[in-house]
């Protein structure tokens, strides 16, 4: 008899052998790419730390929604830039605000395609926080229940504009039932909610906050999202978001929290997303563009990665090109 007995090998001959015994598949289906709206006119800014992510004034939103919907990307996650900032993001919650006049044009140019609106307040408060923030004796705290009645407000305009799912970034306790309410008393008893249940305080948003100038003017954000050393607390924070009504859950950053994602996965029955923030996408960028490694094979292996964790959808910068290589 010859050694060994058990050959792992023998399922791995071919590329259809290969196929046959695959587990999981990355598909188009997965993938949410996100866009940034910014006020002007004309404007298509690059941003310097992510290289072919841009800025997009409305009149120009049709070129990148013409290129999302022919690589077959069907939803989108909705990010705007203010012309004004104040002290309680009323840019977030105008009927005229830069998302809410973002999600009408894009539902004008493609109506089929799912419109994610991005529901918190730091791209449109002054201090760059998500919540209304109170300033006593030297310290300044981030009011919860204050935050809760804007970021209603913000969600129910943002549906009104015709946004499909609405997804609360903002980590205050108690959003997802606040919206809900305001939801469902406003006529959309129909809008999903993606939560954002499961985000943590993270130095992979790093190069977002340059894309949406919205880093914190002072302090951080480690009062509210979540300590990057815990698990059992996302399961907490999962369990809250769906007794308040959430209809989906997001692990967010992706790469450092697959394990979350996993975790999530297993005990829970609610379709899972994962974000593949903006800080994992530059690495990626900053090593591809010296030729460093195989982009293509890089960023397919990621996602497939995610995939593999649990992930239902995939947030991600890289969704056009992923999509275009999964088709060739
Ligand atoms: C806003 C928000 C952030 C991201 C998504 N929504 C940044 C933050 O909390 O500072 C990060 C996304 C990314 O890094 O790609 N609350
Ligand atoms: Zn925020």
């Amino acid at each position: 008899m010859s050694f060994p007995t058990i050959r792992h090998r023998r399922l791995r001959s071919s590329a259809a052998m290969r196929n046959l015994v695959r587990e999981h598949y990355l598909h188009v289906n997965d993938l949410i790419a996100p866009i940034f709206v910014i006020y002007g006119e004309g404007v298509k800014n690059e941003i310097p730390s992510m290289p072919g992510v841009y800025q997009w004034s409305i009149d120009r939103l049709e070129e990148e929604v013409r290129e999302l919907t022919e690589a077959g990307i069907q939803a989108v996650l909705l990010f705007g830039i203010p012309e004004h900032k104040d002290s309680v993001g009323t840019g977030a919650y105008g009927e005229d605000g830069i998302v809410q006049q973002a999600t009408r044009r894009i539902k004008e140019l493609a109506p089929e395609l799912v419109v994610i609106a991005d529901t918190c307040l730091c791209e449109f408060t002054d201090h760059g926080h998500c919540g209304v923030v109170h300033h006593t004796a030297g310290s300044a705290v981030v009011d919860n229940d204050e935050s809760l009645e804007l970021l209603v407000r913000t969600a129910v305009s943002q549906a009104q504009a015709g946004a499909d799912i609405i997804a609360p970034s903002n980590m205050m306790d108690g959003f997802v039932a606040a919206i809900r309410k305001g939801l469902d008393e406003a006529g959309f008893a129909d809008i999903p909610i993606l939560s954002y249940a499961v985000k943590y305080s993270s130095a992979y948003y790093g190069p977002f906050r340059e894309a949406a100038q919205s880093a914190p003017q002072f302090g951080d954000r480690k009062t509210y999202q979540m300590d990057s050393a815990n698990a059992r607390e996302a399961l907490r924070e999962a369990q809250s978001d769906i007794e308040e009504g959430a209809d989906m859950l997001m692990v967010k950053p992706g790469l450092a929290y697959l394990d979350i994602l996993r975790l999530l996965k297993d005990r829970f029955d609610l379709p899972v997303a994962v974000y593949n923030v903006s800080a994992e996408y530059s690495m990626v960028k900053a090593a591809a563009l010296r030729g460093w490694i195989d982009e293509r094979a890089i960023v397919l292996e990621t996602l497939t990665g995610m995939k593999r964790a649990g992930a239902d959808m995939i947030i991600t910068y890289h969704a056009k090109d992923a999509a275009r290589w999964l088709r060739s």
